[in-house]
Formats: structure tokens, C-alpha cells, sequence
């Protein structure tokens, strides 16, 4: 079942652009506007929406990071994001007009089923987004968006947490659309860029075999540091997350902004530091801040791994090694850049002789709290 591929991971990444495609099916009318009717929620309901509140765990939390960029940005609702442990201990505070999304690839995660819960019961309309059909979330949910990714066997999400980042840009452009914000052109066009992004993963796909190369040369590594900013910070905490529970290594993800904070103390010669690295077009702020956080920590004796778009030359003199990622809209742009990551850490488990679709003391579904 593997179909030829030594792992199901290898597998599972080079299924994306059509778990992405399947996910999207659909739910783009001819007309260029989103029909998501099977969630159920009236579209009165979400227009008195006041606020978003997002719970996951995981990799499942990380997509939730994103989708409170395009949430707030798309809408002007404001939006939340807490870990699933987190949430029902805190006394949180929710109403009728709260509308509370969880995010499963499994949609049996304990602690996420137990905020789902809990928040139902303060009377917020629960909508879950999840991959298995008829598990426990989706069938106690007020509403449901399934993704499509198909059955994800590997313990690492790859697949899953791809299509979780669709149905969240979807559920965030329907509650532009149904609400009318003023960025009504800007929805449409990310609605057309997202129907292409089958085939810019794809691209990425096709081009990973120096990003093969460089994990087998870095399996002798003791620590490796992942920046990113705006939807590149939570896809440097899953790149992070990745090589942790499929490398066993130490790995942390920053924000690049809090560098200067603290963790360019950990800096040192031969640090492999991968940065993320936002488009140039759009927050071209941000772009040109994270170049200056690139050059910190190459005068410091880091390896640079960087991930930038196409035609971004303003990264090349300090990057010592560069991985190009096709150019997208500013907030879809974790689409494509988290594809690297996962084949980097699933490369350096390989090399490390690692089992990869089982890493040790993890579960595909835990189901304890
Ligand atoms: O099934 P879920 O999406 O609720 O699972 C959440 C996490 O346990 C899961 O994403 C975990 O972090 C993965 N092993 C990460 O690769």
C-alpha cells in the first residue's frame, strides 16, 4: 500500500497537491465564489459572529496559527487561537456569538474533543474541521468542513495539515464573502490563486532533491533553529515540530522578531538556522527585516538554510544554501513553504536510520488527556 515508496510519509508528501485538489473540490462555484452549504451554519449566524476562537494540538494548532492571519485580515472578526490543553482550564469566554472552530486530522484527540465540549457548553457554535469521516468531533460538532486529505497513516502530519490550511482559508474567505468586508477584491483573487495551488505544490514536489541532499548532510547536527514571521512564524514552529518527532533532534521554531530577545544567543558556528523567509511583494517590511535577521546570524557563524520565492535576489548573498518556492499570495504562502520542511525532516530521519513512519513514543491519535 505503500505504492512503492519506502515510507508512507514519502508517500503521504507526494500525495498534497492532489489532497489539496480534493479539499478545494467543489467548493469553488464557476462563479469564482466559495459554496461551502454543507457547513451547515446560516449564513445569518455568521454574519453576528463577534469572534473566532480556534483550539488543535500539534501540527493541527499550527494550521489553526495561520488561520488566524487570514481570519483577521480577511474579515475583521477577531480571532483566537489557543492549544486544545490550554483552552478548558483557562475559564474561557464564550457566548452565542462566539464561533469556535476545532481543528483534527483524527477528530478523536482527547484534549481537542474536550474543549469541543466544553465550549458547547457555554453555549458557542462549534464547527470542526476534520479529515475522518464520522469520528467523534464531526458528529458532536454543530457543523462540519471535512478536509480530503485521505487516510494519513504516518504518525506525522504531512497531507492532513495541508488540507487543514485549505479548509481554513476557505472558512475564512466564506466569512469575508458572507460578511462584505472591504477587502471583496482581494478575496476573489486569493479565491482564483487558491484553485492553483494544486499545481504550485506540485512544483515544490518537483524540485526537492538539494533539500534531500542537505539533510543527509546535516545528520550529524546537535540543533537546528527554524525563523519565520507572519504565516512564516507557525510554519517554522512545524518545520521545528517535524524534525523533533521525526529526528529526534533539538529543534526550535522562533519568530524572527524575538531574536534579538534572546535566542541569537544560541547562535554559533556550523548552527544550522532555516529561515522562512515572507514575499517580497505585499509586507515588503517584514521581507527586508528578516533579510537584516539572515545577516545577524550568518555574522555569527550560522549555516543559512533559506526559503524564499522565485525571483527574490535579495536573500542570495546570504544564503548558503536556497530553496525557491514558487510565489503565491502573502497568506497562502505556508502552502508551499512548509514542503521543504517536511521532506528535510523525513531526509534526516532516513539518514539517521530512524523508523519514520513510527517515531518512537508517539501515536498517530492520542486519545488520553
Ligand atoms: O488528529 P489531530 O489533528 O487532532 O492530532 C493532533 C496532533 O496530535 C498531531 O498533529 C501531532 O502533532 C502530529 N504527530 C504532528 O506531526
Amino acid at each position: 500500500e505503500k505504492d512503492g515508496y519506502d515510507y508512507f510519509m514519502l508517500k503521504e508528501i507526494a500525495e498534497q497537491p492532489k489532497a489539496v485538489a480534493d479539499t478545494l473540490l467543489g467548493r469553488i462555484g464557476t462563479d469564482g465564489r466559495l459554496h461551502l452549504d454543507e457547513v451547515r451554519i446560516p449564513d445569518q449566524v455568521l454574519r453576528e459572529v463577534d469572534k473566532v476562537v480556534i483550539i488543535a494540538c500539534g501540527t493541527s494548532f499550527h494550521a489553526a496559527m495561520i488561520a488566524k492571519y487570514a481570519i483577521e485580515h480577511w474579515t475583521r472578526v477577531p480571532c483566537e487561537v489557543e492549544l486544545a490543553s490550554e483552552f478548558r482550564y483557562r475559564d474561557p469566554i464564550l457566548d452565542k456569538q462566539s464561533l469556535v472552530v476545532t481543528i483534527s486530522q483524527s477528530g478523536e484527540t482527547m484534549d481537542t474533543l474536550m474543549a469541543q465540549r466544553h465550549a458547547r457548553e457555554q453555549g458557542a457554535k462549534v464547527l470542526a474541521i476534520c479529515n475522518t469521516n464520522g469520528s467523534t468531533m464531526p458528529r458532536e460538532a454543530d457543523a462540519v468542513l471535512y478536509t480530503h486529505a485521505g487516510p494519513e497513516v504516518a504518525v506525522a502530519s504531512t497531507k492532513a495539515f495541508l488540507t487543514q490550511l485549505v479548509a481554513c482559508y476557505l472558512v475564512a474567505l466564506y466569512l469575508g464573502q458572507v460578511r462584505g468586508t472591504k477587502w471583496g477584491d482581494e478575496i476573489t483573487e486569493v479565491i482564483e490563486q487558491l484553485a492553483a495551488m494544486p499545481e504550485q505544490v506540485e512544483k515544490v514536489l518537483d524540485t526537492m532533491e538539494p533539500v534531500r541532499e542537505l539533510a543527509h548532510s546535516l545528520k550529524d547536527a546537535n540543533s537546528v533553529l527554524f525563523l519565520g514571521r507572519h504565516v512564516g512564524f507557525p510554519v517554522a514552529l512545524e518545520g521545528a515540530l517535524k524534525l523533533k518527532e521525526l529526528a529526534y533532534m533539538h529543534a526550535e521554531g522562533f519568530a524572527a522578531g524575538e531574536l534579538k530577545h534572546g535566542p541569537i544567543a544560541l547562535i554559533e558556528e556550523g548552527l544550522p538556522v532555516v529561515v522562512v523567509v515572507p514575499s517580497p511583494r505585499g509586507r515588503s517590511v517584514l521581507h527586508d527585516k528578516i533579510v537584516s535577521n539572515i545577516q545577524e546570524v550568518r555574522a555569527r557563524g550560522a549555516r543559512t538554510i533559506v526559503i524564499a520565492e522565485e525571483g527574490d535576489t535579495a536573500v542570495e548573498p546570504y544564503a548558503d544554501h536556497l530553496i525557491r518556492i514558487p510565489a503565491t499570495p502573502v497568506l497562502l504562502q505556508p502552502l508551499v513553504a512548509t514542503v521543504p520542511l517536511q521532506v528535510f525532516a523525513c531526509e534526516l530521519a532516513t539518514a539517521k536510520g530512524h523508523e519514520v513512519d513510527q517515531p518512537r513514543n508517539l501515536a498517530k491519535s492520542v486519545t488520553v488527556e
